[in-house]
Parts: structure tokens; sequence; C-alpha cells
């Protein structure tokens, strides 16, 4: 290595081209995931009033949605399904519906969008009367009866078209019964992309909103994990890779980008990361005063996850940052 004044950083920041030449990341179009929102009904497009720009989209408007994010050349979508009330309770009974809205919903795309890759979110939280990613008793999330459940909500999504299905729920020993379970009913073709890393986060509040999935007592944080915790996530991350996961994601995002990287150096097949919600509201909520720049906050963050070592983005700006790309 040279020293100044021999070797000087700025020769290679002097223009603009020369500043491509020696970017070390970048973001690709084919690195995002869009999560896309579906509700009951018909004639919907319902904004999440803490997430600006972003909407439910009943059946019928899903498709134009999916359209605009394949046409973008996005290669797929995270389905979330919003469910009302009256569908609810402890046993994840609607969530195993052959004919409920996310197997309709992934249907419907798969018919009509063939090439969009389909992920679904596989937990109980949506379906669940007490807003719990898992099934409830005397208070307490049942981890193995979950996990069996959970499994039979991947089947049925695997069964509607799903190319992936993505267990946010954090049971333990959930990705080795979900495979289990998928390959014994055939679909040794459908992957999984775990959430092996999931905090118990505040960042989650606006998603909440969207799905109307808060819990209603308690919190996550026994299932969830502490956010002081980093060396856990490589042993989360390393077991699910055991397990049989074929992506591995962290989540939140920008406030785990150690976490990103540690996951990434300690296993070999792609990594997530997930820039929730409260960090899509963040961003939104200071634009929106004039206080920052909303493309290029967005396109920074996005770049973070690269250089973090993220493979993929899921994030509620994909298809704003699609267009930039
Ligand atoms: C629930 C789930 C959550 C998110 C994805 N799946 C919220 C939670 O765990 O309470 C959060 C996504 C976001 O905030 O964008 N299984």
């Amino acid at each position: 290595m040279t020293d100044f004044p021999y070797s000087r950083g700025r020769r290679l920041r002097r223009s603009h081209n020369l500043r491509e030449m020696a970017a070390e990341n970048r973001v690709n179009v084919k690195d995002l995931i869009a999560p896309l929102f579906v509700t009951e009904g018909s004639g919907l497009k319902e904004e999440i009033p803490s997430m600006p720009g972003i909407f439910r989209y009943s059946e019928d408007l899903l498709l134009r949605e999916a359209e605009e994010i394949s046409k973008l050349n996005i290669p797929s979508v995270l389905l979330f399904a919003k469910v009302p009330d009256s569908k609810k309770d402890n046993a994840g009974t609607e969530a195993l519906n052959p004919d409920g809205l996310m197997q309709r919903s992934v249907r419907l795309i798969k018919e009509n969008f063939p090439e969009l890759v389909i992920m679904t979110d596989v937990a109980l939280d949506p379906y669940s009367s007490y807003g719990h990613d898992g099934i409830v008793r005397n208070g307490e999330i049942i981890n193995d009866e979950s996990a069996e459940l959970l499994a039979k909500m991947a089947v049925s999504h695997a069964e509607a078209g799903a190319d992936m299905v993505a267990p946010s729920d954090m049971m333990d020993g959930r990705i080795a019964i979900i495979r289990e379970v998928l390959e014994e009913e055939g679909f040794y073709e459908t992957g999984i992309m775990a959430y092996s890393a999931k905090y118990a986060s505040c960042f989650y509040g606006p998603f909440r909103d969207a799905l109307d999935s808060a819990p209603g007592f308690g919190d996550k944080k026994t299932y969830q994990m502490n956010p002081a915790n980093g060396s856990e996530a490589v042993r989360e991350a390393l077991m699910d890779e055991k397990e049989g996961a074929d992506i591995l994601m962290v989540k939140p995002g920008l406030p785990y980008l150690d976490v990103v990287r540690a996951v990434k150096d300690a296993v070999n097949v792609p990594v997530a990361a997930y820039h929730v919600s409260g960090e899509y509201a963040m961003i939104m909520a200071a634009a929106e005063k004039g206080w920052i720049d909303e493309s290029d906050a967005m396109m920074e963050v996005l770049l973070s996850f690269k250089r973090a070592g993220a493979d993929l983005i899921a994030t509620y700006f994909a298809k704003k940052a699609a267009q930039l790309l």
C-alpha cells in the first residue's frame, strides 16, 4: 500500500463514471421482493395510513398491481392476507381453508403471471383471535403444535401454487417440520424462505395496522429474538439452513445490518433482509416533512443492505426503486 500523496482516494471519486466503475455494490431490480397485501371484497384499494403509498387490494384489483410489479421486472411478491375478525380463531381454521383469501390470491396471480415468483407469509397472527403467530393456551404460545399447523398451512399454499412459503413465526423447529410435510405431500419443489433471525421489534407497528394483527395480549418476546443478540441470530440461521431452508431472512433491516453480515458470512444459501414497515414509515414521514429526500434515502438504505451482504431485499419501496433502476 502506498501513502499519500501517491495514494489519493479522491481520484476514483472525480466523476460519475469513475464512481460507478469503482462501486463495490449495486442494487439490482432482481434483488427486490415486493410485499403485497390482499383483502376480502371487491373494488378495494385501501391505503394504509401509517404506510403512505402502500395499499391493501381486493382480488379484482390485485391483478393490476401484480401486472405493474411484473412489468417493472421485479421477480417476486410476498403475499399477506388481511382476515376479517369473524374468521379469526385460535386454531388457524381459515389459514387452512383451501378457498381462503390467500389461496385464491395465489391461484389468481399464478394463472395470470406464471413467471412471477409467489412467496406466501406463513404465520398464524393474521388468522389468530389473539394476534399471535402460534396457538395460544393459558397465555402461552405452544411451539410444536403451532409448527405442525404451520406445516399444514404451507402445504395449503403450495397446493394453491405458491413457489415459496415464508414462515415468519419463529417457532422452534418449524423449518424441519414444514420441509418434511412438504416432501411427504410431494411438494419437493416448493421452497422455504425462513425468517431465521426475526427480532421482537417495534418497527412492525405499521404492518400490524395493515393486517389488523397486533397481539391481543402481551408481546412476541417469547418467540421473536431479543434485539440485544447477534450470535444467536447466526445459530438460528445455521439451524434453518440445516433444516432445509432455501433462503434465510434477517428482519428488520437497517438496525440489524451487522446481523445480515454475520449471517451472510456463516451460511451458503441466499440471504434476504426485510426492510420493514416501520422503516418505510420513518422515511416517508421525514420526507413528507421535507426533512430528507425520499428517493435518495430509499436508494441509500437499499444499497446499505447490499453492502451488508444481503442478496435479496424485501421492501415496500420495491416499485419505486425498480422505477429508478
Ligand atoms: C407476522 C409478521 C410481521 C411482519 C411480517 N410477518 C409482524 C409481526 O411479527 O408482528 C412484519 C413486516 C413489517 O413490519 O413490514 N408474522
